[in-house]
């Protein structure tokens, strides 16, 4: 009788702790609450904090790695998050998601994220290429929203990959939403969403405008910055030889 939904077990213990009457709660009904329904889950989650691990540990090798052949890192900083359940029931529900395992796995793709802020737009592709050339991940779905850039201005790669982790009764896929900006591309987007939520509806259409053109203007910095570092790297590389 519990091979239904989370949300379907949870209702049929509260159920049953609302027959409990004033009876205390019983050990083994405590102990079938935990395990049916609040382990199952806080596994999950377990399993994509250890795919951020995976994945995380493989970015910061990389970084190391290109920092030794070029005295550069690609990488500035990297954040990673396991999605909130509060936004996991928010997602579920808005898509007519199941609330069981194997549903929200299937379909919510963000639920470990991780966030690479790179120095240079051409270290966006470096760490890009350096993570898919892995033959332990497996690419799923690629968004480039810096070659093709949002109608908003924002502009970051996406990828959805596939990352093993290894348990002691095996192997287990995982998902992870992998996102790849600059410094100036994550300067925009963080402070693009800040402004989202204060709604001044007069002023939609001319801040929106306004905010497209601040998109634009530091991806031009991106750029010239980028021209600058080659110009200083060559000039070294030329003395160098
Ligand atoms: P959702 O994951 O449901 O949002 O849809 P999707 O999978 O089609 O999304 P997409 O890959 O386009 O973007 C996923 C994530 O990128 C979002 O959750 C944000 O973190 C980020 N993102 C996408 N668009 C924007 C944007 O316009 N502004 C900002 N600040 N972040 C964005
Ligand atoms: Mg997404």
């Amino acid at each position: 009788r519990y091979g239904g939904t989370i949300m379907e077990n949870f209702n049929q213990s509260l159920i049953e702790i609302n027959n409990l009457a004033k009876e205390e709660m019983s050990p083994e009904m405590k102990m079938k609450i935990i395990r049916e329904i609040t382990k199952p889950y806080a596994r999950l989650l377990t399993y994509y904090e250890c795919a951020i691990d995976e994945v995380v540990t493989k970015l910061n090798i990389l970084n190391k790695e290109y920092s030794l052949n070029s005295e550069q890192n690609p990488i500035d900083s990297i954040k990673s998050r396991v999605k909130s359940t509060e936004s996991i029931v928010d997602k579920a529900y808005k898509k007519n998601i199941p609330f069981t395992i194997e549903a929200l796995e299937a379909n919510i793709r963000d639920i470990a994220g991780v966030r690479v802020i790179c120095n240079f737009p051409e270290d966006v592709y470096k760490i890009r290429d350096g993570l898919l050339n892995q033959d332990d991940i497996k690419l799923i779905e690629e968004k480039d929203y810096i070659k093709n850039p949002k109608s908003n201005g924002y502009r970051s790669l996406h990828l959805i990959i596939e990352t093993p982790i290894y348990l002691s009764t095996g192997k287990r896929n995982m998902i992870v939403e992998v996102q790849i900006r600059t410094i100036a591309q994550n300067f925009w987007a963080a402070l693009e969403h800040q402004l989202r939520y204060k709604k001044n509806i007069d002023e939609k259409k001319s801040i929106s405008i306004a905010l497209k053109l601040l998109a634009e203007e530091s991806a031009s910095i991106d750029t010239r910055m980028e021209l600058l570092k080659n110009r200083i790297y060559k000039d070294n590389k030329q003395k160098a030889d």
